[in-house]
């Protein structure tokens, strides 16, 4: 119990790690807080800093979401857990790791949207369903220029493919954590689906070659 509860504050802390402000501030003395969207996630770093330092986050949150849900794998090091439990706390850990993404303890609770997060989560679960909502993201910005939009249905579809008899409809407990893990996306897309409807939406300044 102790170990669990131990690795579920750590993967938190990991969730945590502002990476948005912290290298917008470390590196270029803007909070991009205060610009576009006005979110400490990847897709603002790329509208408000550039495809770099965007990248960069994207990679360090889909990172932070990868580790805090492989910190799982300890507990079964270590005969915590057997290994049909590992899937549980991966989801477990995983999810305290969106969860501090969205509120990282390290800035007063305001955070990102959990996306890159929460893809990290499902490249340490189910990879190859990752990729393909990666493949659906990537369709719907190119064809609607709204990141928000296919980060939605991204998210919608992770639960959906795990339906199918290819991959894991035996396991309910993971569809079940999947369509959770979306509703806690369309709840920090409130302000963007608002904004999808009246039309407000900014769209991707995209040009082919560029992901986000
Ligand atoms: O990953 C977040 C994205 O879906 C929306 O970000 O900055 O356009 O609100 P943003």
């Amino acid at each position: 119990i102790l170990l669990i509860a131990v690795l579920a504050i750590a993967a938190y802390l990991i969730g945590s790690i502002c990476s948005a402000v912290w290298i917008g501030k470390a590196y270029y003395g803007v909070d991009v807080r205060q610009h576009g969207s006005g979110n400490s996630g990847a897709t603002n770093t790329f509208r408000v800093l550039g495809k770099k330092p965007g990248a960069v986050v994207m990679l360090l949150d889909i990172f932070k979401g990868w580790t805090a849900t492989s910190l799982a794998g300890f507990l079964v090091i270590f005969n915590a857990i057997e290994a049909e439990q590992l899937i549980i706390f991966q989801l477990i850990f995983g999810a305290f790791g969106v969860l501090g993404h969205i509120f990282p303890v390290y800035e007063r609770f305001k955070g990102g949207k959990g996306v890159a997060t929460l893809l990290g989560m499902m490249l340490a679960i189910e990879p190859l369903v990752a990729l393909l909502c990666i493949a659906i993201f990537v369709v719907v910005l190119f064809t609607s220029k709204y990141v928000s939009l296919g980060s939605i249905i991204a998210a919608l579809a992770f639960p959906l493919l795990l339906l199918l008899p290819r991959f894991h409809p035996e396991n309910p407990i993971l569809i079940i954590f999947g369509f959770l893990l979306f509703a806690v996306v369309v709840l920090t897309h409130r302000k963007n689906i608002n904004r999808l409807l009246t039309g407000e939406e900014s769209k991707a300044n995209i040009t082919l070659g560029r992901k986000r």
